[in-house]
């Protein structure tokens, strides 16, 4: 059950695939209008959650309910969304695609649907490239396009796996703030995946944290805690903040919290 204000709960969630549990105990709920970071180092589950959350797994105990509406009220921009850069599709014609949902068949042109694809461009700033071939754009003006395409029917939950990873440290910025405004605009709730909290931390108004297949849940502070992360990683670890980031490092030679780092340098190549 969910309360009134609440779009989605995973409740005691727990996830196996092929046989091997993946994920164990997910518990968290979001509200309308929430973001929600989903943050943990490769390999911790966190698109095994997102297509949980989509119905494309099955949980094996617990549950996973969306308010009435549903599923067909998710939007989701996946993590492997792989453009062929010959494909003779404009920007603006992948955006009008959002509209036709799980129809199938040929969209007729419409008026109403010319503007709804216009105001979505604008509210991602994307009209001045709207007009080019999708597989033209950088890095950055296509995740704004697939923004678009998964919000232009006006999701109540968007769903983002990855969106910031390979965009350089100006294009995450404003991919985050884009979100920001968005969501905030549409009263859509947003639950994004990332392996780095902190390009996020000042937009999140929750964070659900993976390791180890568990998750430790609630608001920043509660969550990125020593005591915390360190019961959830099962061995010590030091959430350290320094120059407005946070560092989440664990003694030499322990598990995957240090690996995490070396295995991504911007953790500390951008301390100033
Ligand atoms: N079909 C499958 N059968 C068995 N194990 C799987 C299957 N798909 C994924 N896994 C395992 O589940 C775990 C979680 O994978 P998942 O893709 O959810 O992680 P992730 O956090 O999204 O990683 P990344 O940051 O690399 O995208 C990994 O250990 C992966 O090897
Ligand atoms: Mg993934």
């Amino acid at each position: 059950m969910l309360t009134r204000s609440e779009v989605l709960a995973v409740r005691q969630a727990s996830v196996s695939l092929s046989g091997h549990p993946i994920l164990k105990d997910i518990d968290f709920a979001l509200n309308a209008g929430e973001f929600c970071g989903l943050i943990g180092a490769n390999g911790s589950g966190k698109t095994t959650l997102l297509r949980t959350v989509l119905g494309f797994v099955m949980p094996t105990s617990g549950s996973v309910t969306m308010e009435a509406g549903g599923r067909a009220s998710i939007g989701y921009v996946p993590q492997k969304f792989i453009l062929d850069p010959y494909m003779p599709m404009r920007a603006r014609d992948l955006v009008a695609l959002g509209l036709d949902g799980n129809r199938l068949g040929v969209p007729l042109p419409s008026r109403g649907r010319r503007r709804k694809v216009d105001e979505m461009l604008e509210a991602v700033e994307a009209t001045p490239f709207a007009d080019q071939r999708i597989g033209s754009l950088s890095g950055g003006q296509q995740q704004r396009v697939l923004i678009a395409h998964a919000l232009i029917r006006r999701p109540r939950l968007l769903l983002l796996d990855e969106p910031l990873a390979n965009l350089d440290i100006r294009s995450v910025a404003g991919i985050v703030a884009l979100l920001r405004r968005v969501s905030r605009e549409l009263q859509t709730t947003v639950l994004l995946s990332a392996h780095d909290m902190n390009p996020l931390l000042s937009v999140m108004d929750r964070i659900v944290y993976l390791a180890h297949g568990r998750a430790a849940t609630g608001a920043i502070d509660a969550v990125v805690r020593t005591e915390v992360l360190s019961r959830l990683y099962g061995y010590h670890i030091d959430v350290v903040r320094v120059h407005g980031r946070v560092l989440v490092v664990a003694a030499e030679g322990e598990g995957d919290a240090q690996t995490a780092i070396q295995r991504d340098p911007v953790h500390v190549a951008q301390v100033p």
